[in-house]
């Protein structure tokens, strides 16, 4: 890997949930794994009295939940150690980030952390702070010169977080803002699902292997599914999810980013703009369903006990929800695209299953059988993006023997051999920060794109009318979504369809 230039990290919401969850457990197996360039500086913004040991406590609790790591040939520092280091590198300013006036004491911080590192570093602003305030916080930081690009060639970047926006209108008024006193290069727009290993291997898969690429389009393919499906519930983030939804919340951002890499033109060259640009065209080519099929072409849900559990007894936010889109390309006008994302579900699993198969036909044929219409059914192809990280084709093959009986195998490519090397995506996402590579970030336009599909949902599904499909906790979800499957002419496939489901032997 290059070498990491220099830099401070400035953590606005230092203590937040998603500091705690994702970028501090981040931080601390990057400086485990012996990635963070010497030099590297944290700077912490609190205003709750937070102190370094306060933060280093709650890095030790969130990393003691890991299951341990094995030290050794990748060079992973023990626990102890990586905190050590960490404690070292983190200093934490008090300040009321709506405070106009404590953004000179930020500057001057960062001016100290520059003297004693003897360089102006690279500064990495990450805002893991609610949207409403990232105007307010880039306002500041701009009034007082500290986001400019400086000295000696430094850098300085925005991480933020999604949502960027509640809808097309006020995602449009963000980017603008944030236009005023940024270039679009110096923002990265984070959506974690990028930054996950397998995701990052669907174009090295679909652009370096020749054999599907005569075969990737609506000749050959009769639908494209993505699910994310969590087990987990809102965990106690009501104000946050209220507002939200699971549309808002998966299908917008993370299913749809998902899909601009599963059906995107070849781009140019891998680099991070002609990937980029691929994605834009790829996005503004997806068509939401018709007004009038929003009923059949959509489906809500709400899994049963989120009234009671977030005391909202009339709540209409759907915790699941599934649609199907259409792509009006050449390649892909015709295949349905069918999306779906819940909370509260049996199990936990993200995956993208490209049905192969004649245009038009129905159902796929499993299982064994005599040979009748053995040939030419479906292969499913299987993007597994979590857990049991792999790529899989189901392949009919005839079974040996003197009889004609055919039967349904898998050929796989399984990440868990080399589990312990897979980053997860927040140390990703800093690592790409710091150097300065925008390729797993998603630009302005992308964004957009994805409101404009996901806008005429969310204006159907404001009808109070509109059906809100309770669906039980530990469920597979409502049926409507298998009645849509359906209506494509496919059927989700469920836990019974296995994706590397169990360790390989290592030789
Ligand atoms: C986040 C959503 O973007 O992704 C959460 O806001 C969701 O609601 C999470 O739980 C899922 O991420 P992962 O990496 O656990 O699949």
């Amino acid at each position: 890997m290059e070498r990491l230039s220099r830099t401070v990290l400035v953590i606005f919401g230092l203590t937040g949930d998603l500091s705690k969850r994702k970028l501090l457990p981040a931080l601390f197996h990057l400086a485990r794994r012996g990635i963070l360039p010497d030099g590297f500086r944290i700077l912490g913004i609190s205003r709750k009295g937070t102190t370094v040991a306060d933060v280093i406590s709650l890095v030790r609790d969130a990393v003691s939940r890991d299951a341990p790591e094995p030290g050794g040939p990748d060079g992973s520092r023990s626990r102890l150690e990586a905190l050590a280091r960490l404690e070292g590198m983190l200093s934490v300013l008090d300040m009321d980030i709506s405070r106009e006036g404590d953004y000179g004491l930020l500057a001057r911080e960062l001016d100290r952390i520059d003297a004693t590192a003897g360089t102006p570093l690279n500064r990495l602003f990450y805002l893991a702070i609610p949207a409403s305030l990232f105007g307010t916080v880039t306002a500041r930081l701009g009034k007082k010169d500290i986001n400019v690009r400086g000295p000696q060639g430094r850098d300085s970047r925005f991480l933020i977080e999604k949502p960027f926006g509640e809808n097309l209108e006020t995602a449009r008024e963000l980017i603008e803002r944030l236009d005023r006193d940024f270039d679009e290069s110096q923002i990265f727009r984070i959506d974690h699902y990028l930054a996950k290993e397998t995701a990052q291997n669907i174009l090295a898969f679909r652009f370096g292997n020749p054999l599907f690429r005569g075969s990737w389009n609506r000749e050959h393919v009769r639908a494209i599914m993505i699910s994310a499906n969590e087990a987990i519930g809102i965990e106690g983030r009501t104000a946050f999810y209220e507002r939200m939804g699971a549309l808002r919340d998966l299908v917008q951002s993370h299913l749809l980013q998902l899909l601009a890499l599963v059906t995107m033109r070849r781009p140019e060259s891998m680099d991070s703009e002609s990937i980029h640009r691929a994605k834009e065209e790829l996005l503004a080519r997806v068509v939401p369903p018709e007004p009038a099929r929003m009923a059949d072409e959509t489906v809500r849900g709400q899994y049963e006990t989120y009234r009671a559990e977030t005391g909202k007894g009339d709540s209409m936010t759907e915790t699941y929800a599934a649609c199907r889109l259409s792509i009006d390309t050449d390649e892909w006008r015709g295949v349905p695209v069918l999306l779906r994302t819940g909370k509260m579900l049996r199990e936990k699993v993200t995956e993208i299953n490209v049905i192969f198969g004649d245009p038009g036909a129905e159902g796929c044929a499993k299982g064994e059988g005599t040979g009748d219409g053995a040939f030419g059914e479906c292969n499913v192809l299987t993007i597994r993006i979590q857990p049991n990280e792999g790529i899989a084709v189901d392949l009919r093959i005839k079974k040996p023997g003197f009889d004609s009986l055919y039967d349904d195998v898998q050929l796989d490519y399984c990440y868990r051999a080399d589990a312990t090397a897979i980053p997860d995506a927040y140390e990703r996402v800093l690592v790409d920060g710091m150097r300065g590579d925008r390729t797993l970030f998603a630009s302005a336009n992308e964004v957009l794109s994805c409101w404009r599909i996901s806008n005429p949902i969310l204006d159907a599904w404001k009808d109070p009318l509109f059906p809100l499909h309770v669906y039980g906790n530990g469920s597979a979800g409502p049926e409507a979504a298998n009645a849509l499957a359906r209506a494509a002419g496919v059927e989700w496939l469920d836990e019974t369809h296995l994706v590397c489901p169990v360790p390989r032997a290592r030789s």
